[in-house]
């Protein structure tokens, strides 16, 4: 298979990105709504750990796939898709993009604006981006929230498109990222 797209269907290492970034970020919403009602303790504290390594590493992934996608063409959308479902494709690509940029970012935030450094699997720590601040914590927190939110409902509306192309319209929209 080869790695670059074509203009008829992705390549392997768009879709390797796609598939990677897709478990990682579904687990992460999961393990990010799941690990705020713990109580505190060990476990809460591994999981918090867990959750802002790997956030981190969906912002290098994402950064890589960006880069990716600005040197490669891209396949084409069917002509036979009304303009809407292309704008709205289009749309939910950007936001994608909106999202995975700005979920790890509000997060680091909320992070630096605690004063709880955050290690990124024991290779280095990153720098704070804010003075710790109480404030600005809770207002991060609101934040990374409703992202999250905005980031779930992107999802579902991709998803039931690609299974909506492949089950009803029978086309090779959802085919071309699959090996
Ligand atoms: C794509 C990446 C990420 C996703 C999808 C994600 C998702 C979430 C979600 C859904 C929550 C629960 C929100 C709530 O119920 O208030 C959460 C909480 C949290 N996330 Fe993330 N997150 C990401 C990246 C990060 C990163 C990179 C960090 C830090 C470096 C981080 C730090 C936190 C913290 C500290 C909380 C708990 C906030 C609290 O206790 O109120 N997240 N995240």
């Amino acid at each position: 298979m080869p790695l670059k797209n074509s203009n008829s269907r992705y390549g392997s290492i768009s879709m390797l990105l796609h598939w990677i970034i897709a478990i990682i970020v579904i687990c992460l919403l999961c393990l990010g709504f799941y690990m705020k009602g713990l109580p505190i303790g060990f476990q809460k504290l591994k999981y918090y750990g867990w959750h802002k390594e790997y956030g981190f590493l969906i912002l290098i992934l994402v950064t890589l796939r960006l880069i990716w996608r600005l040197n490669n063409i891209n396949p084409s959308l069917p002509m036979s898709m009304p303009a809407w479902q292309r704008f709205a494709a289009h749309a939910v690509h950007y936001a994608f993009y909106f999202f995975l940029f700005t979920m790890p970012l509000s997060g680091w935030l909320i992070s630096s604006a605690a004063g709880l450094p955050v290690s990124f699997f024991g290779l280095f720590v990153l720098p704070d981006l804010v003075a710790p601040n109480e404030n600005l914590r809770l207002l991060f927190q609101q934040i990374h929230f409703w992202l999250g939110w905005g980031l779930v409902i992107t999802i579902i509306g991709h998803t039931g498109a690609a299974l909506q192309h492949h089950f009803i319209h029978k086309d090779d929209i959802l085919k071309r990222m699959l090996p």
